[in-house]
């Protein structure tokens, strides 16, 4: 008998049941659900709505269900519907009828938006804990890798030399804005709405306050109506995730690129490649390529829960059970993709004179020599265009900008000097950089330890008591 089953006169079709019920994946948020009916039973024992030996007995009982789940014996059915009516139904199979004292003053709506916004919470946490891991992992590299000088591109074409270390710190920045993104919405989803009862609140003297405190939260909704239909936290929680993914994604391309025979820039560990079942000689990068495919599946639950938010009218509606499988799979996803990334990322070896010599192409030293004619007074446009005629000469006459003579170069601008071609050394070009944000080794030196202190920081927020 369903627990609702009071005002009807059939048994709903199996193929409904199967259609509505949730507690194939909602199943996980059990240890929410009994830590907030603990909280809610508690308070109706302090608020003496519950005498104190029946809130003793519904929370030993309580307490029980969870051991059930905690050893892997709870055999949940379709029939159950969801993870609310399955914990009450194991319930009263612990203590009996009293189990149906557990909903008093609750509904399965603030119940339910209850537990997501447990598992929001402790999802942020996670998440930002494996940013952290990775974005320190990205700067020990960084660190470590100090002396390797690749082409930095433009529409993947050789543009200036940078460090290898520098290319690597714009990640960091991305993952180091991505933590504080969680860390803003962790505020929004850290809002308690137990009390709301199913849409207006509750005639019962509850204290909302008190439920709100012992489970963390640092305030409640002030709106029963948007306690319950709000799922702002749970769209925010896939954006942040999606954006990570982008993030994750544009350097899985990278990596894609950098470890294949053309580049030949890096080489990924054999512990995170795979092999071709036909072609013997193949190692392929698997483990980028599905951060980058897993990227399209994570988007597309942001975009499915935009789609199923709009036009809602409040407040709860069943088309907001499908919230859930977008949130959890798009949390296991990104945790996983974070997770193997720092190992990935802390083995792979990386191919110094493969990228120096990429570097070290003919003409990548145009901007500098343009540079050095605006230094010496000429205007930018003009010492580009001259720069520009220099790089066609030597394309024709097979020679790069620093195999050029004197004479040739005066030939184009008189004010072009010996002193040129020192400048327009991959070292050179590089070390010129040291304007905030540049890629001379003083400086991303600098970099490196301005974001170490940044990570201690967000460290320290991931301390804070949860
Ligand atoms: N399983 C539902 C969900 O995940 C729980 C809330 C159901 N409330 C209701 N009145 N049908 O959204």
């Amino acid at each position: 008998m369903k627990l609702w089953s009071g005002r009807f006169t059939k048994q709903t079709q199996p193929l409904v049941d199967r259609f509505q019920a949730s507690i194939p994946f909602d199943h996980i948020l059990w240890k929410e659900d009994i830590k907030g009916s603990i909280a809610h039973v508690t308070m109706l024992g302090e608020s003496g709505i519950l005498p104190s030996h029946e809130c003793e007995i519904l929370i030993e009982g309580l307490h029980r269900v969870a051991e059930k789940f905690e050893k892997g014996e709870v055999k949940w059915t379709i029939e159950m519907e969801d993870i609310h009516m399955c914990v009450e139904q194991l319930l009263h199979e612990e203590i009996g009828d009293l189990a149906g004292k557990l909903h008093t003053a609750r509904s399965r709506n603030d119940q339910t938006s209850l537990d997501l916004h447990l598992f929001v919470r402790s999802a942020t946490h996670e998440i930002v804990t494996k940013l952290t891991e990775l974005w320190e992992v990205m700067l020990h590299k960084a660190e470590q890798e100090m002396d390797l000088i690749l082409p930095g591109y433009t529409h993947l074409q050789r543009a200036q030399p940078v460090r290898f270390s520098h290319h690597l710190l714009a990640y960091a920045n991305m993952l180091e804005r991505d933590s504080q993104r969680f860390q803003e919405s962790y505020q929004r989803a850290d809002l308690c709405p137990l009390g709301a009862g199913a849409i207006s609140g509750t005639s019962f003297p509850i204290d909302r306050l008190a439920v709100s405190h012992s489970l963390g939260f640092h305030d409640l909704y002030d709106n029963s109506m948007d306690a319950v239909s709000d799922r702002d936290y749970v769209w925010e929680f896939l954006s942040n995730c999606s954006l990570v993914m982008i993030h994750l994604s544009r350097l899985a391309e990278e990596l894609i690129l950098w470890s294949s025979q053309e580049f030949q820039f890096v080489e990924l560990d054999d512990a995170f490649c795979t092999g071709s079942s036909m072609m013997p000689q193949k190692k392929n990068p698997d483990v980028p390529e599905l951060v980058r495919g897993k990227s399209g599946r994570v988007i597309g639950h942001l975009m499915g829960l935009f789609a199923m938010l709009k036009g809602l009218p409040l407040t709860y509606n069943k088309d907001m059970q499908e919230d859930k499988e977008a949130l959890f799979d798009t949390f296991t996803t990104v945790r996983d993709v974070l997770s193997i990334m720092s190992p990935l990322i802390e083995s792979m070896r990386c191919n110094k004179a493969k990228m120096y010599a990429a570097a070290n192409d003919p003409y990548i030293g145009a901007t500098d020599l343009a540079d050095y004619l605006t230094k010496k007074g000429v205007p930018f446009r003009q010492a580009h265009h001259v720069a520009g005629n220099l790089v066609r000469y030597g394309l024709e006459n097979g020679k790069s900008l620093v195999e050029l003579t004197l004479e040739e170069l005066q030939e184009f601008h008189p004010l072009l000097e010996d002193d040129v071609l020192e400048q327009l050394t991959v070292e050179a070009m590089v070390e010129a950089r040291e304007c905030i944000g540049g890629t001379a080794k003083k400086t991303v030196k600098a970099a490196i330890e301005a974001k170490r202190r940044r990570l201690e920081t967000t460290k320290l927020w991931l301390s804070n008591d949860f």
